[in-house]
C-alpha cells in the first residue's frame, strides 16, 4: 500500500477511537467540548501512526494498540494547546481553526490541556497487552512527555527565545527534547506493546530520534517558507518571536540539508527490515522533510 493511503487508514482508525474515548458522563460539557475541539480538528496523526506501524511490524493487532496510540495523540494535542498560549508562542491559529485560548479563553485552554494529558495515561493503561509491557510503555511515555522530554524542551525553547549565544548543538538538544522525545517514544511504545526484543526497541528508538530531528527542522523551515492556510497555523511566527531555530542560525538551504541528513539516518536505522511497515517508515521519513503542512 502506498504510504499516504496507509497513513490515512491509520488516521481514520485513530480518529474514530479519539471521537469516543473522552466520553464520560462526569466530564463538564464545556471541558469536553474544548478537549475535542483541538483533538478532533485534524492533524497528521503521526505519533499514533508511528506507534501502530511499529506495533504491527512486530505482530500486534491494531485494535489492541489503539488506546496507546490515542494516548500519544492526547499528549501531543495538549502540548499544542499549551504551546499556543499567550504566555508561550502566542499563536492564534491551530489545525486550521482559532487556537484553543482564542475560542474558549485561557483558563479553559489550560484545563483542556491538563485534561488531555491526564486522560492519556488512563488510556494507555487500558491497552490490551501484557501488564509488564503496558507498564514499560507508560514509563516510556512519562519520560518523553515530562521534564526530561517535551516539557523540558519547551522550557529551553522559552528560555532561549531572543537569546544571542545559542549554538546549533543547543538547538538540536532542545529539539530532541521538545519534539524528538515524543516521536521516539511513539515508535518505542509500539514495539514494547507488541512484545519486541530490546534490540527491536533500540532500533525503533534510533529511527524515532532521527525522524524527530528531521521533523522539527522541517517545521522550522515551513515557518519561514510555508503558508498559513496550507499549514493551518501561522507562518513567520518564529521570526516574530525571536525563536532560535536551524533557519535562524544557518539559513533555509543548509537547514534542509541537515533535515535530509537526519532523514537518511532514520532510514539507515531500518536496515534489514522488509515488508509493508518498513516500506511505510522509509517513505514517511522522506515525507517528513518534503511535506507542506
Ligand atoms: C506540530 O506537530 C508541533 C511540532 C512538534 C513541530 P505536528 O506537525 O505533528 O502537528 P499536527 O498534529 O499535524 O497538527
Ligand atoms: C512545538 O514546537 C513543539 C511542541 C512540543 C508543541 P513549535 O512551537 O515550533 O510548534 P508549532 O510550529 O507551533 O506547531
Ligand atoms: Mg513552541
Ligand atoms: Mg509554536
Ligand atoms: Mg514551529
Amino acid at each position: 500500500m502506498e504510504m499516504k493511503a496507509y497513513l490515512s487508514e491509520l488516521g481514520r482508525a485513530v480518529d474514530s477511537y479519539l471521537a469516543r474515548c473522552l466520553h464520560d458522563s462526569n466530564v463538564p460539557p464545556m471541558l469536553l467540548e474544548a478537549m475535542e475541539y483541538s483533538l478532533l480538528a485534524g492533524g497528521k496523526r503521526l505519533r499514533p501512526a508511528l506507534c501502530l506501524v511499529w506495533a504491527e511490524m512486530f505482530g500486534a493487532r491494531r485494535d489492541d494498540i489503539l488506546p496507546a496510540a490515542a494516548a500519544l495523540e492526547c499528549v501531543h494535542t495538549y502540548s499544542l494547546i499549551h504551546d499556543d498560549l499567550p504566555a508561550m508562542d502566542n499563536d492564534d491559529l491551530r489545525r486550521g481553526k482559532p487556537s484553543s485560548h482564542k475560542q474558549f479563553g485561557e483558563a479553559l485552554a489550560i484545563l483542556a490541556g491538563d485534561g488531555l494529558l491526564t486522560e492519556a495515561f488512563g488510556l494507555l493503561l487500558s491497552t490490551k497487552a501484557p501488564a509488564e509491557q503496558v507498564l514499560q510503555a507508560g514509563q516510556r511515555l512519562a519520560l518523553a512527555a515530562g521534564v526530561s522530554g517535551m516539557v523540558g524542551g519547551q522550557t529551553l525553547d522559552m528560555q532561549w527565545t531572543g537569546q544571542g549565544q545559542i549554538t546549533l548543538d543547543d538547538v538540536s538538544r532542545m529539539q530532541d527534547l521538545k519534539t524528538g522525545a515524543m516521536l521516539q517514544a511513539s515508535c518505542e511504545c509500539g514495539v514494547i506493546l507488541a512484545g519486541g526484543t530490546k534490540a527491536d526497541v533500540q532500533r525503533a528508538s534510533n529511527y524515532g530520534i532521527h525522524i524527530g530531528r528531521a521533523f522539527q527542522i522541517a517545521d522550522d523551515i515551513l515557518d519561514v517558507t510555508g503558508d498559513a492556510k496550507t499549514m493551518g497555523k501561522p507562518a513567520g511566527s518564529d521570526e516574530d518571536k525571536g525563536k532560535i531555530t536551524y533557519p535562524s542560525l544557518i539559513g533555509v538551504g543548509p537547514s534542509r540539508e541537515q533535515a535530509e541528513r537526519f532523514r537518511d539516518l532514520a532510514v539507515q536505522a531500518l536496515e534489514g527490515l522488509a515488508g509493508p511497515q518498513a516500506d511505510f517508515l522509509r517513505e514517511l521519513a522522506a515525507y517528513v522533510v518534503t511535506r507542506a503542512s
